[in-house]
């Protein structure tokens, strides 16, 4: 299997130490790092495709932009997606037409068409080789749903005016399962990081910057900080997936989750280029209801890759439900191969963090209580389109030409009818606190073997330690830096996830996610854990 190469996490590769199968079979997209003071129209903060996407339509619309990314091109979750292109959200539209009514159902419909639209045209008109093809999607029920689902999500999508059409199999699905689906004609599929490439370089031949291994930190409404330097703008647009800084009000509107992805050849011609979901396990505890994800992609002559996703917990929670990490990758395993008999072997596996808003939109628009910086965020398993949407709409708001979509994102909306989910994710995030008080997952550091990490408890001090493969010990405050939640090991990824809002810090304290900014503090700790000193003191 093509595991990892990078030990621990090179974060300016990507955010984990499995690498997906899209950085793994392209070179990192580099520029150089910010060396100077810089004055500019628009900064954009990260090179993702909500960055990128917003950095092009920019300068289509004749404006200046800088883009900085702490990391190289996609190397936060756009580098780890499965690259869907597809308006069938996620959350279901019978749940939009519950929250928000019919007509902006609708508008969530047109907005996602247009925003593969927008991706068809951006290749062809940038020629960019990157696998891009229109494919049909089938979603189909879960073992635990009814086909109840299916008819109420046929009739919303119909409200919606997507051209859906209820089949009564599901295309190439050899399990029993495959008796009803929902085809959604023309929805698309791409090679993430060729794709983003494409961007950077038209981005670069319309005179675009971008500045790779450039944290953008102090970010306010007149620009940012970034490796000593200082960066003057206009108008501020952070696309860093989840915001970085104390913006808490919009922590409190969405939640994350890990999910995770196994590829696999498949000899071509076994299957056709299509997407495929399942309605989701509606015997979860997660709110999210976790379903499957799948996919094919072009591999070699012979060969595609079959691409299958899901297994999905709330961040720094797998063992929540006594499924530990690396087990969540043996059942994706078993039940994709049950769906799809002619998968091979292993050939990738890797996890990231979906950003779940709480009533199914993304957040894209002013944060809230600023004028002149803007955030793209809550972009759930729909990030391509929604991060598509999010240049979009930005340059709109910006260049101030009228959008039909600017209240339906609006980061700062208030939606009432997904209370009881609310408290629900509210009170999971409160009860991560309690971690203050419970032992750590390892009573000493002798436990550790080398490449492995845990939280350790001395007394009221909660430590992160990680031994590394030279038998040296890492040790930080397992106190995340945003609003002081315990930190917990993420095995498979090796990093330090926090339970409450997100944010990863590396085996040695880096931080890799957001809303965090700041790195753990490191810790002095002697090996039988009698002491513990801050390094600071
Ligand atoms: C396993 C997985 C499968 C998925 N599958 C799909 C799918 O099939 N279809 C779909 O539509 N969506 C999917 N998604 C969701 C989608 O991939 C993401 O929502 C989307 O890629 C997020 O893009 P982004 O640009 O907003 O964020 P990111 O790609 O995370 O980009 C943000 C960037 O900001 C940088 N950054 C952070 N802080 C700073 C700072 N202070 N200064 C400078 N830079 C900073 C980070 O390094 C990062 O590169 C999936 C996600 C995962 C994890
Ligand atoms: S991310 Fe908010 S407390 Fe850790």
């Amino acid at each position: 299997m093509n595991t990892s190469t990078i030990n621990p996490i090179d974060s300016n590769i990507t955010s984990g130490e499995n690498k997906s199968f899209w950085t793994a079979s392209t070179q990192p997209i580099i520029f150089e790092k910010l060396k100077e003071n810089i004055e500019t129209d628009i900064l954009i903060v990260g090179g993702g495709i909500s960055g990128l996407t917003t950095a092009y339509c920019l300068l289509k619309a004749g404006r200046k932009i800088i883009l900085v990314e702490d990391g190289y091109i996609g190397s936060g979750e756009t580098g780890r997606t499965t690259a869907h292109i597809t308006c069938a959200l996620d959350d279901r539209y019978f749940e939009l037409e519950k929250i928000f009514g019919k007509e902006k159902a609708m508008l969530a419909a047109n907005s996602h068409m247009e925003a593969i639209q927008f991706i068809a045209n951006t290749v062809k008109h940038e020629n960019i080789d990157c696998n891009f093809k229109r494919v049909p999607g089938y979603l189909f029920l879960n073992g635990s749903d009814t086909k109840e689902t299916l008819e109420k999500e046929y009739e919303a999508t119909k409200n919606a005016g997507l051209l859906t059409e209820m089949l009564e199999q599901v295309p190439a699905l050899a399990s029993e399962e495959g008796k009803w689906c929902i085809k959604f004609p023309e929805q698309g599929q791409f090679h993430i990081m060729k794709y983003l490439k494409g961007l950077t370089d038209a981005i670069i031949g319309m005179g675009g910057k971008i500045y790779t291994e450039t944290k953008a930190e102090e970010i306010s409404k007149d620009g940012a900080k970034a490796n000593g330097f200082e960066i003057k703008a206009k108008h501020i647009v952070v696309a860093t997936n989840t915001p970085v800084n104390d913006w808490v009000v919009m922590h409190t509107k969405q939640w994350p989750y890990r999910t995770y992805v196994i590829a696999a050849k498949i000899p071509k011609g076994k299957l056709p280029y299509a997407l495929w979901w399942d309605t989701g396990n509606k015997n979860s505890k997660w709110i999210g209801a976790p379903y499957h994800y799948v996919r094919l992609q072009e591999l070699d002559e012979t060969n595609d890759l079959l691409i299958s996703g899901g297994e999905d917990h709330k961040v720094g929670q797998a063992d929540d439900e006594n499924i530990p990490e690396e087990e969540r990758y043996i059942k994706l395993v078993e039940w994709t191969k049950k769906r799809f008999p002619a998968m091979g072997n292993l050939e990738y596996k890797w996890s990231g963090q979906v950003i779940e808003p709480i009533d199914s939109m993304a957040f894209i628009g002013k944060n809230p209580g600023d004028e002149n910086i803007y955030i793209i965020t809550g972009d759930s398993g729909n990030g391509i389109t929604h991060g598509t949407l999010g240049g979009i709409i930005l340059t709109d708001i910006i260049t101030g030409k009228e959008n039909p979509w600017i209240d339906l994102y609006s980061p700062s909306r208030i939606t009432f009818k997904t209370a009881g989910d609310y408290l629900q994710e509210v009170g999971n995030m409160v009860a991560q606190y309690a971690d203050w008080v419970t032992e750590g997952d390892v009573k000493d550091a002798d436990e550790l073997k080398p490449g492995e990490g845990g939280i350790i408890s001395s007394g009221m001090k909660k430590i992160a330690a990680y031994r590394d493969e030279q038998n040296n010990l890492h040790t930080c405050t397992a106190v995340c830096p945003h609003l002081g939640a315990i930190l917990q090991w993420n095995a498979e990824e090796k990093s330090f996830d926090c339970p409450a809002h997100g944010s990863r810090f590396t085996t040695e304290g880096k931080v890799i996610n957001g809303p965090a900014t700041a790195d753990l503090k490191k810790l002095e700790v002697k090996e039988e854990m009698s002491q513990v000193q801050d390094q600071n003191k």
